[in-house]
C-alpha cells in the first residue's frame, strides 16, 4: 500500500506558558502558531489542522501522508511552539517555554518535552476520531478508561455484541523507567495486563490494535518529562486518538469510560492524586489548587484528510453527575493535605524537595532498636536490610 493512502493524525501538545499562573493558554500564543500551521497547510506540507488547548497545553492537532515521526511534521510543530513560546515571552507569561527542553530541533520532536500522539491509517468511508487531551496529570491517567473502552464488556457493549470486534484487541504496554513494550491480549491475558497497568506511572498503554486484523484503534502520547529532564519540569499532560464505531468502539462507549472520575496523578506540582474530571472546552482550565485533573474530549470526521469538526464532547449535562462526584472527591482528596495518598508516594518525589529533605536529616537520624531485624526488598532486589 503507499504511503499516499493512509492518512496520518498528529496531535502534538507543549506547555509554553500560561496566563495568571498554569492554568490557561492566552489566545495571542494559539493565534502565533495558528500561523505556522497555516503556512504549512498552504504549502501543503499538512492537510489540515485544528489548535486548541487543554488547561495551559497548546494542542496542535494535524493531519497529513507523512507518516508518523516525521522530521518535517515534528520540525514545523517545533516552530509552531517557537513561535508560540516568543509571543509567551512578550506578553510576561508564566513559564514561557516551559515544555521546551532543548535549545535546537535535530529531527524527532519526541524527546524534547512536547508531549505526542500520531496514528496512521487507511481512511474509511466514514473516519470518526475521537481525541482527548488532559491537563495536570500523566500519560498513565489513560490506563484505566482504555481498559475498560476496549477490554470490559461491562462498558463496551460491542465486545459481546459486535462480531468485528468480538475476538478483542492487543495492548501495547511500555515500561517507561526501563525502555521497554510487551505486546499482551484482551480478553485472554486481561489480568496480567491489569497487573501492569495499575502502575501508571511505569506502565503506560501505548498502542492497541484490533485483534481480527491488527487495525490501529488507539494511541497515546507517552512522554514524561521528569524523566527526560530528571527533574521536576511539570506534569506530563497526556493526549490520546481514539478511532470510533464501525467495528471499533462507539463514540459513546468511548465517553462512557470517562463517567468515572477515577483518581490520577498530578495536580498540584505535579504530586498529588486527585479525580479526573470530564469538561467541555469553555471548562479547560485548571483554577482550584491547579486542577482538579481534567480531560477535553473532541470528536472530529477525517473525510479525504480533513479534519471536520469539532464536537465538544464532555460539553454534556449526561457529565454533570461525573463533575459533581469529581467536586465531592476533590473536596476529599484536599483534605488529606500533605498525607498520602493524597499526595504521591516517595517514589514520585524524587524529583521534588523530597530527596533534600532527607539528605538534611541524615546525621540526625539515630540508631532505634525495633526488636525485629526489618526485611525491606528493594524493587527488583532480594537485598535484605539488617
Ligand atoms: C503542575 C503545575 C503547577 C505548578 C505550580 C507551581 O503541573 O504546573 O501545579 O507546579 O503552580 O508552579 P511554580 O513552581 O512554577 O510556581
Ligand atoms: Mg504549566
Ligand atoms: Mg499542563
Amino acid at each position: 500500500m503507499s504511503r499516499q493512502e493512509k492518512v496520518t493524525i498528529s496531535v502534538i501538545k507543549a506547555d509554553i506558558g500560561s496566563l495568571a499562573g498554569h492554568h490557561k493558554v492566552h489566545p495571542d500564543t494559539i493565534l502565533a502558531a495558528s500561523r505556522v500551521l497555516a503556512d504549512a497547510k498552504k504549502k501543503g506540507t499538512i492537510k489540515s489542522f485544528y489548535i486548541t488547548h487543554a488547561g495551559d497545553d497548546l494542542q496542535l492537532i494535524m493531519t497529513h501522508y507523512k507518516g508518523v515521526d516525521n522530521p518535517e511534521i515534528h520540525e514545523l510543530a517545533w516552530k509552531a511552539f517557537q513561535e508560540a513560546t516568543k509571543v509567551a515571552k512578550e506578553l510576561g507569561l508564566y513559564a514561557a517555554g516551559q515544555d521546551l527542553l532543548s535549545d535546537a530541533f535535530s529531527g524527532n520532536i519526541r524527546g524534547m518535552g512536547p508531549g505526542v500522539a500520531e496514528m496512521e491509517f487507511v481512511e474509511r468511508p466514514s473516519e470518526p476520531v475521537v481525541i482527548f487531551m488532559a491537563d495536570k496529570t500523566e500519560p498513565g491517567a489513560f490506563n484505566l478508561p482504555l481498559f475498560k473502552i476496549f477490554a470490559d464488556p461491562f462498558n463496551t457493549a460491542g465486545l459481546v455484541i459486535d462480531p468485528r470486534m468480538h475476538d478483542g484487541y492487543i495492548y501495547e504496554i511500555l515500561d517507561v523507567y526501563e525502555g521497554m513494550v510487551v505486546e499482551m491480549k484482551a480478553p485472554e491475558e486481561m489480568y496480567d495486563i491489569l497487573a501492569l497497568i495499575g502502575t501508571p506511572a511505569r506502565y503506560i498503554i501505548k498502542r492497541i490494535y484490533r485483534k481480527s486484523d491488527r487495525e490501529i484503534a488507539a494511541v497515546v502520547s507517552s512522554e514524561r518529562l521528569s524523566l527526560i529532564a530528571g527533574r521536576y519540569v511539570g506534569k506530563d499532560d497526556p493526549v490520546m486518538i481514539v478511532r470510533a464505531q464501525s467495528g471499533f468502539p462507539a463514540v459513546g462507549e468511548i465517553l462512557e469510560a470517562f463517567s468515572f472520575p477515577h483518581l490520577v496523578a498530578g495536580w498540584m506540582r505535579g504530586s498529588h492524586h486527585g479525580p479526573l474530571m470530564p469538561v467541555g472546552l469553555r471548562d479547560s482550565k485548571v483554577t482550584r489548587f491547579d486542577g482538579p485533573p481534567r480531560v477535553i474530549g473532541l470528536g472530529f470526521q477525517i473525510k479525504n484528510g480533513e479534519l471536520i469538526g469539532p464536537a465538544d464532547l464532555f460539553d454534556d449535562p449526561a457529565f454533570d453527575e461525573t463533575r459533581r462526584l469529581a467536586q465531592v472527591i476533590t473536596d476529599y482528596m484536599r483534605r488529606h493535605g500533605p498525607f498520602m495518598p493524597h499526595r504521591l508516594g516517595p517514589e514520585e518525589m524524587e524529583y521534588t524537595t523530597l530527596p533534600q529533605v532527607l539528605e538534611k536529616l541524615k546525621t540526625r537520624f539515630k540508631p532505634f532498636e525495633l526488636g525485629y531485624k526489618p526485611v525491606v526488598k528493594a524493587e527488583g532486589s532480594e537485598e535484605v536490610h539488617d
